[in-house]
């Protein structure tokens, strides 16, 4: 039997009992736990089979309950949380005592968001506790976007995906943190970095080595298929490199008249970057399904939500 369900209040059952339970969000589904049972929260690190040196985030119901989270609020965190909230912006602030350790993993700063997807938000209003969530897939594996890519990964392991549809934004959330009071991205994702700039002024992207291993989400090898993936700004001319390959390419928008190309998926025919962003992990689902001996992806232009989906197509095809 399948463990999709649409129904909230079993999910609000199994939460209580201290259950793991998918969860929709705006951008990627979530393995949620209570934040304050250690039980849930150990299996969610066990299902995922994610290293315990890897903090998890913990998603609220409002901006409201900010302040039974983290300790204090700097002057741009409350604006961004003002301007963003809800959706997928995580603020990294200093924690309550009361925050468990194993979801910081020691840390004295805790993620916090408020997700941007209805029914996830009515569970959180209905549950008295908040949801520690990292993306529901095994560690450094293909994002889920939908009910089914979870069930896939995880069907005899958890009792039940609460289905919200597909994600609307599809990559994950935008993670800042704070030195000084002074915000800095440590993740790139799914609200732009010039949407921020123009909430904070001019922000700094901390280089994913500094970052390592404080946010894993930046580990170089990470959102990864299994079958081989190259990135490249010309598909042309790579493509003779992989004569009598198995080729699956992903391009931005157009579509590229080759022989020797087995499938080919535009992110975007229209050459909208929104909606390349929430077709990205699905389409990387697909061809990895394949048998594929390659799958060769376009760069996107370098701006907006392209800057995120290079980010993801980077780490996808790290070769380490
Ligand atoms: O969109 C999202 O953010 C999704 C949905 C489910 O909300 N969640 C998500 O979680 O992507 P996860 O666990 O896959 O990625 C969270 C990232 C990790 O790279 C983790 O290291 C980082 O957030 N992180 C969590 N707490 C942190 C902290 N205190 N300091 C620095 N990085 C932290
Ligand atoms: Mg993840």
């Amino acid at each position: 039997m399948s463990i999709i369900s649409k129904d909230i209040s079993k999910a609000v059952t199994l939460l209580t009992a201290a259950e793991v339970v998918a969860i929709p969000t705006e951008t990627v589904y979530g393995l949620a736990g209570n934040i304050y049972s250690e039980k849930a929260i150990k299996a969610i690190f066990e299902t995922k089979k994610r290293p315990f040196f890897n903090p998890l985030i913990v998603h609220i119901p409002s901006i409201d309950s900010l302040n039974t989270i983290v300790e204090d609020i700097p002057e741009k965190a409350q604006l961004l949380a003002e301007a963003f909230w809800p959706g997928p912006v995580t603020l990294v602030l200093k924690k309550k005592n009361t925050i468990p350790d194993i979801i910081t993993a020691g840390k004295d700063t805790v993620a916090v968001r408020v997700p941007n997807h209805p029914t996830t938000l009515e569970l959180l209003n209905r549950l008295d506790f908040p949801l520690a969530a990292p993306s529901a897939n095994p560690f450094s594996s293909i994002s889920p976007t939908t009910a089914q890519h979870v069930e896939t990964y995880f069907k005899d392991q958890i009792k039940m995906v609460l289905d919200g549809g597909a994600c609307t934004s599809g990559i994950e959330s935008t993670i800042i943190g704070f030195e000084n009071d002074e915000p800095i991205i440590y993740r790139l994702g799914s609200t732009a970095l010039e949407d921020i700039e123009r909430i904070v002024g001019n922000i700094e992207i901390k280089n994913r080595k500094e970052i390592t291993p404080d946010a894993p989400g930046m580990l170089e090898r990470h959102y990864a298929p299994k079958t081989k993936t190259v990135l490249t700004g010309n598909i042309l001319k790579i493509l003779p490199v992989y004569k009598g390959k198995r080729i699956g390419l992903i391009t931005f928008q157009s579509e590229i008249k080759d022989n020797s190309v087995e499938v080919q998926l535009a992110l975007s025919k229209t050459g909208n970057l929104t909606e390349s962003a929430s077709n990205l992990y699905d389409v990387l689902h697909q061809l990895d399904k394949m048998q594929l001996d390659v799958i060769i992806a376009e760069r996107l232009p370098d701006h907006g939500l392209g800057k995120s989906i290079n980010d993801r197509l980077q780490r996808a095809t790290a070769n380490i």
